[in-house]
């Protein structure tokens, strides 16, 4: 059975995505900065599930023991996190998450100077890291409990292996994933979110998402 890793899986991506994860039968490691924070989110996961298939570690820890590292943390956190777990993920997959939000104005798309925050990840883990960027479009809101999930997840990365191994683990867990093609193409997803967050303040309540259509079945 393969260990998921979530960096940052305390706050709320990353606890949704470990949820929806273990519910898939995946062995999830939820990492924090504080261990006993980790393994308080662990433990409602397993009261949830019924089963013990989430453990609690610190960062470090749980970047060292799993074999496919998750990072969800804010966009100015992630070099200082990347640079702090570089040695840990040498030789594994790393999904990235962040959407590169410039704070205030988050529902502006405000891309970085190097292309995409996927693309920041592999240039500061080097090419020993499989870089996959995944889920920036799910609304962290619709994760936890047992809702179909409705917006699709766009998957890039370099290595076709480390994203088919993403998209199987996000089919498992119940949304819709697409090859969407290289780590470069990340840019595309990563911006789509502001505008989500644009129409969410026009819709108070809404979690808006994306799908992909005209695939024949
Ligand atoms: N929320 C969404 O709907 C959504 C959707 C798609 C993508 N994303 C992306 O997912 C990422 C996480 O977003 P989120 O909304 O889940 O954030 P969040 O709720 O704030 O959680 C992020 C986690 O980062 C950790 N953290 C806080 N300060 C830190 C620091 N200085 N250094 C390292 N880690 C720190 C915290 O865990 P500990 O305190 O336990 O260490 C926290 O639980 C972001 O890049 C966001 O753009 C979010």
């Amino acid at each position: 059975m393969q260990t998921i890793s979530i960096i940052g899986g305390t706050g709320s991506l990353g606890s949704g995505l470990a949820w929806r994860f273990a519910q898939a039968g995946n062995k999830v490691i939820i990492g924090s900065r504080d261990a006993e924070r980790a393994a308080e989110t662990a433990t409602d996961i397993n009261r949830k599930l019924g089963k013990d298939l989430a453990q609690g570690m610190d960062n470090d820890a749980a970047a060292a023991a799993g074999d496919i590292i998750v990072l969800t943390i804010k966009f100015n956190h992630q070099k200082s996190t990347l640079a702090q777990l570089h040695d840990a993920v040498q030789g594994k997959i790393v999904v990235d998450t962040t959407v590169p939000l410039v704070p205030p104005k988050v529902a502006r798309v405000q891309l970085p100077p190097e292309g995409s925050a996927g693309l920041i990840t592999q240039q500061l883990l080097g090419e020993n890291v499989q870089v996959v960027s995944a889920f920036q479009n799910i609304a962290a809101d619709s994760l936890p409990g047992d809702a179909p999930i409705t917006c699709d997840v766009l998957v890039t990365g370099d290595s076709k292996d480390a994203r088919e191994a993403v998209i199987q683990i996000a089919r498992a867990s119940g949304m819709r994933a697409w090859h969407a093609g290289p780590l470069a193409n990340s840019v595309a997803a990563e911006a789509m979110t502001s505008l989500l967050i644009h129409l969410n303040k026009q819709f108070p309540g809404a979690h808006t998402g994306i799908k992909i259509t005209g695939i024949p079945d």
